[in-house]
């Protein structure tokens, strides 16, 4: 077989890059090797994220970027995939002529059909299919000796939680779990061809296998506990209201578990969680935070923030930031709140100016700097066990 260049790039969370390496795997079994630039590669897939509105724009730059390359080659191939693909579908193609296949997030194991169809039949191809309750298809497992240590391991997908300003149960469908047996062979494999680490992805990993009757997700973590070669387990992400005490007690029982967690908590102001359908109280989070830290007093805790969420007060977010300095998170993520339709809070009124978003997210971000500057400092002259990944972007 021939071998043809795939040029990969990927925006948005953990979960699409991991999408990113199923998809090469499923495109090298039809000939398709990766490069490590646009240039000269057969076909460039690019997968995106729309979560917030920056990503899908930075997602529409670089296809725009990419189109220019077809007026001097004629049998590119470029492909949109992720979450932008799911929520626009054929919008694309009639936005975008350069564009040849538009695919969803349930359809990367049909990506070889379809590029094969492309191929042949020079057709432009739309597969945003999804199904109410998908099987989750197995994962690909390439058998390449992996240079890197430490492998993101998806074991849910979708979301059924329905947060007010999120749209990603709209784009990846509604929540599905891998079989136990599936995830540990896939963490066998990783483990055999040199990682070292494996970092568990859900959009709620604390409702793994829950609609299902699988095990519970400190019963999956106690499994991969087991396995030989493995250094360390991490995950993400934890939705605050379904933490329950098997998990948090995990952090004591479960060795190679890291004692970090990522516990979005979004706001500090119940009015605004009522508003955000979150299902928990600021003095729910407050309790689980308290219970985290009795348990494994070295547990290091960050969250995301969303300021600006359609009336949002001025009060509302002073308990936000009140929040962020009583639990001194060990870092943080905060976002200005953008509307993504169909999520319902597009419809709510009262949005906030963004003079006034871009504030809030200033004094939050200073607020974490301090806070985390601090605990670093506390870190010198301390030995600490560390796993290096790979060289910084920065
Ligand atoms: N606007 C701003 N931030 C958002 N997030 C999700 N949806 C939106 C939105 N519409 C943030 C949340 C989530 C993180 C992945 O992205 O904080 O936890
Ligand atoms: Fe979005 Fe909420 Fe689901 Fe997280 S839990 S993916 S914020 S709907």
């Amino acid at each position: 077989m021939n071998s043809k260049r795939l040029y990969l790039h990927t925006i948005g969370c953990q979960m699409n890059v991991y999408d990113t390496e199923q998809i090469a795997m499923q495109l090298a079994a039809i000939g398709y090797e990766q490069t490590a630039t646009p240039d000269g590669a057969d076909l460039i897939i690019v997968n995106t994220c729309t979560v917030r509105a920056k990503a899908e724009q930075k997602a529409f730059s670089f296809i725009g970027r990419i189109a220019k390359m077809k007026r001097h080659r004629k049998r590119l191939i470029i492909g949109v995939a992720g979450c932008v693909a799911q929520q626009e579908g054929r919008r694309i193609l009639e936005r975008m002529p350069a564009v040849d296949i538009v695919f969803g997030t349930q359809a990367i194991d049909r990506l070889p059909h379809l590029v094969k169809q492309i191929e042949t039949r020079h057709c432009r191809i739309v597969d945003v299919d999804m199904v109410e309750t998908p099987d989750m298809p197995d994962s690909l497992v390439g058998s390449q000796k992996s240079s890197q240590v430490s492998k993101f391991v998806t074991i849910m997908r979708g979301c059924d939680n329905y947060c007010a300003y999120c749209v990603v149960p709209f784009v990846r469908g509604r929540e599905t779990s891998r079989q136990p047996e599936s995830i540990i062979c896939e963490v066998k494999a990783l483990v055999n061809n040199g990682v070292k680490e494996v970092v568990l992805l859900g959009q709620n990993v604390n409702s793994y296998g829950k609609n299902q009757n699988l095990c519970s997700f400190a019963e999956l973590l106690a499994m991969i506990n087991e396995i030989y070669g493995l250094l360390r387990i991490r995950f993400t992400t934890s939705h605050p209201k379904d933490l329950g005490t098997d998990l948090i007690s995990g952090f004591k029982d479960i060795p190679k578990l890291c004692s970090h967690i990522h516990l979005p908590v979004q706001s500090g102001s119940n009015r605004v969680l009522k508003r955000m359908n979150r299902n928990y109280t600021r003095e729910q989070y407050l309790d689980k935070v308290a219970e985290l830290r009795d348990t494994c007093p070295q547990i290091a805790i960050t969250t995301d923030i969303i300021v600006g969420f359609p009336g949002e007060t001025e009060t509302d977010f002073e308990q936000t930031l009140q929040l962020v300095e009583m639990v001194e998170f060990d870092g943080l993520f905060a976002f200005q709140y953008s509307d993504r339709p169909p999520a319902p809070a597009a419809k709510l009124p009262d949005k906030i100016e963004t003079s006034i978003t871009s504030n809030r997210l200033q004094v939050i971000l200073a607020s974490q700097d301090r806070l985390t500057r601090r605990k670093n400092q506390q870190l010198v002259g301390s030995t600490q066990w560390v796993l290096t990944d790979g060289l910084s972007k920065k």
